[in-house]
């Protein structure tokens, strides 16, 4: 496996966020480190196409060595940015773009390679002919070790890995997004052997009372039985998954991350599986 089982996001690391400085950055990373969270999750437009740089700075000034952690990043996003031209958000596949933006990402992270580059988000004009030639060919350069996609649907990556082989998705995952568990893709995960990632694996946790107050009720009557946080529950929920999700995280606090970590020994039993599930559908199972 080429991520840590759980892996830090860098997406509001800088501009999009938290607007942490260069020490800040390299002590997040050495925390995560410390806490055995070895890989970080960046893409190219995070922070308006500025925190892979920023992050890169900080990087290299940790002293940290590059075979210690692992750099998972993502293109095909074209943000209606001025910088940029673009009169349109609108998404970019032709082989030249993903080339040219994977090694403006391995520039920016100041870091040799990728150890993951991911596809954003599915295109309605993507040539997969194309975008495959793009990624035999970053793969022979040594500058992607694995390929992946994100927020594509499980026939897209069967069409797409008729030309080049897809090792990984990123999905949109959690208690409070529970789709992934009900259509087929994560079935489809577990036969292919696709390692499969979860982004914002704790949904929306802090706004259940508003949002959804019998999920709320049963993870506030389930942290009182497993004595731990809410949080918890919301990453022993994918752990329970027998494809092995690896949760996306976000947080930049060193102790919300350690409790994140000890939630993947926590052991959450069937039926209270089954009770989160049918807390966030608001319905049994048929
Ligand atoms: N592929 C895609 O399309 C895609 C889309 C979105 C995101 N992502 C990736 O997924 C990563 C994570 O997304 P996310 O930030 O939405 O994930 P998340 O881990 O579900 O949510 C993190 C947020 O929850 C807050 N939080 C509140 N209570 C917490 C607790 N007890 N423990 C931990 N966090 C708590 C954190 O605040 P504090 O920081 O203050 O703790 C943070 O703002 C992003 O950084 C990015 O790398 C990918």
């Amino acid at each position: 496996m080429y991520t840590s089982k759980l892996i830090q996001g860098c997406m509001t690391w800088g501009r999009w966020g938290k607007q942490l400085s260069t020490s800040q950055m390299a002590s997040q990373i050495e925390d995560c480190l410390s806490l055995g969270v070895t890989t970080f999750d960046h893409a190219d437009i995070y922070g308006d196409y500025t925190t892979e740089a920023e992050f890169g700075i900080a990087f290299t000034e940790s002293k940290i060595k590059r075979e210690s952690i692992q750099l998972i990043s993502k293109c095909g996003l074209q943000l209606s940015n001025s910088a940029r031209n673009n009169r349109v958000k609108h998404y970019q596949y032709d082989s030249e773009y993903i080339i040219a933006q994977v090694e403006q990402s391995i520039s920016n992270l100041n870091c040799d390679y990728l150890d993951a580059f991911l596809l954003h988000r599915p295109s309605p004009l993507m040539d997969l002919q194309e975008i495959a030639k793009s990624i035999i060919y970053l793969k022979e350069q040594g500058k992607i070790k694995h390929f992946g996609v994100s927020n594509f649907t499980a026939q897209q990556i069967d069409l797409l890995s008729a030309h080049v082989e897809v090792e990984g998705h990123q999905l949109q995952c959690s208690l409070n997004y529970c789709k992934p568990f009900t259509n087929d893709i994560l079935q489809h995960h577990l036969s292919k052997q696709i390692l499969t990632m979860a982004w914002s694996p704790l949904g929306s946790l802090h706004r259940l009372h508003e949002d959804n107050l019998p999920l709320d009720k049963v993870l506030g009557e389930m942290a009182t039985r497993y004595e731990c946080e809410k949080a918890q529950l919301a990453i022993a929920f994918l752990n329970k998954h027998p494809v092995g999700i690896r949760s996306v995280v976000g947080t930049t606090q060193p102790k919300r991350l350690e409790a994140l970590k000890e939630a993947l020994a926590m052991e959450l039993s069937l039926q209270d599986w089954f009770l989160i599930l049918e807390a966030s559908r608001g319905h049994e199972v048929d």
